[in-house]
C-alpha cells in the first residue's frame, strides 16, 4: 500500500495565514497540520508516501519533512503547479503507485483517536471510503443510503443534502484508479472531482462507504482550524493529567 498526502491548493479561505506559508503547515496546537494526516498513514502502517505540495512555500515542506527518514518512512515530493483538482494527485501520482494499492489523505483533514489500521491494511480491490454525519453536509460530498445500508447516491456539495453523511478525506483505491483519473472530465467548477472516482466504482459494485464516528475535522476554516486545535489541547491535558 502506498500512500499519498494531498497538501497542495491555495487556501484563499484562510487568508491573510496563507499568505506566509501553506495552510498544511499552520499550526494545530502543538504540531504542523500536516503531521496529523501523515501519522494517519504512518499508523497504518503506511511507510512510503507521496507528498503533493502547491509551488508557493514547497521549500518549507522539504525543511520540515526531509526525505521522511526521521518518520521512519520514505518520502517522494511532486508540484502540483495548479489547483486542478482532488483527482488530479492519481495521475501525478501514477508512477509513484506503480502496481499497488494507494491511500490518499488530504492535508487538512485531521482525525483524532480513530484507527484506520485495519480496514487498510485489510483492503484487496476496488474502492474504500469513509463517511461521518454532519451537520453541514453541504460543504461537503455527501452519500446517500437505502435502508439496508446500500449506497445509492454520490453528490459533491449538494445544496439540498440528501442525508447527512459526509465523505472524508481519506480514500483508499485500486491500481486502476490513475488510469479512471486520466478519464475524468472537468466539473462545471473547472476541477477533476474525487467524487467521480467514488462514482466510478460505486458503479461497478466496488465502492465500499465505511461509517465511523470518531473525531474528524477538515481544518480549511478558520472556525474548523480554531476548533481542531482546541481539541488537540484538551486531549493532551487529559492524557497528561492520567
Ligand atoms: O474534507 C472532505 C471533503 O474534501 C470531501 O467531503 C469532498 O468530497 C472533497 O471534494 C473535499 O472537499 P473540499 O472542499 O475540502 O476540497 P478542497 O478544494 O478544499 O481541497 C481539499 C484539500 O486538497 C485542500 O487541503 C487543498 C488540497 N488540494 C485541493 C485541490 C482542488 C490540492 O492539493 N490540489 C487541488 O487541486
Amino acid at each position: 500500500m502506498k500512500g499519498i498526502i494531498l497538501a497542495g491548493g491555495k487556501a484563499t479561505r484562510l487568508r491573510p495565514l496563507t499568505l506566509v506559508t501553506s495552510k498544511q503547515l499552520l499550526p494545530v496546537y502543538n504540531k504542523p497540520m500536516i503531521y496529523y494526516p501523515l501519522q494517519t498513514l504512518l499508523d497504518a502502517g503506511i511507510k512510503d508516501i507521496l507528498i503533493i505540495i502547491a509551488p508557493d512555500y514547497s521549500g518549507q515542506f522539504l525543511n520540515l519533512l526531509g526525505d521522511g527518514s526521521e518518520f521512519g518512512a520514505r518520502f517522494s515530493y511532486i508540484v502540483q503547479k495548479e489547483p486542478r483538482g482532488l483527482s488530479e494527485a492519481f495521475i501525478l501520482g501514477e508512477k509513484f503507485i506503480g502496481n499497488d494499492n494507494v491511500t490518499m489523505i488530504l492535508g487538512d483533514n485531521i482525525f483524532l483517536q480513530q484507527d484506520f489500521s485495519q480496514d487498510i491494511r485489510n483492503f484487496n480491490s476496488g474502492g474504500l471510503v469513509f463517511a461521518r454525519q454532519v451537520e453541514d453536509p453541504q460543504r461537503y460530498g455527501v452519500v446517500e443510503f437505502d435502508k439496508n445500508g446500500k449506497v445509492i447516491s454520490l453528490e459533491e456539495k449538494p445544496q439540498k443534502p440528501k442525508s447527512n453523511y459526509a465523505v472524508v478525506g481519506l480514500y483508499v483505491f485500486d491500481n486502476r484508479v490513475s488510469a479512471a483519473a486520466k478519464n475524468l472530465k472537468p466539473s462545471p467548477r473547472g476541477e477533476l472531482e474525487i467524487i467521480d472516482l467514488q462514482k466510478f466504482y460505486l458503479d461497478k459494485n466496488e465502492l465500499t462507504v465505511k461509517i465511523f464516528d470518531g473525531i474528524w475535522e477538515d481544518a480549511g476554516t478558520f472556525d474548523s482550524l480554531l476548533r481542531v486545535g482546541n481539541i488537540v489541547a484538551q486531549s493532551q491535558l487529559t492524557s497528561s493529567n492520567s
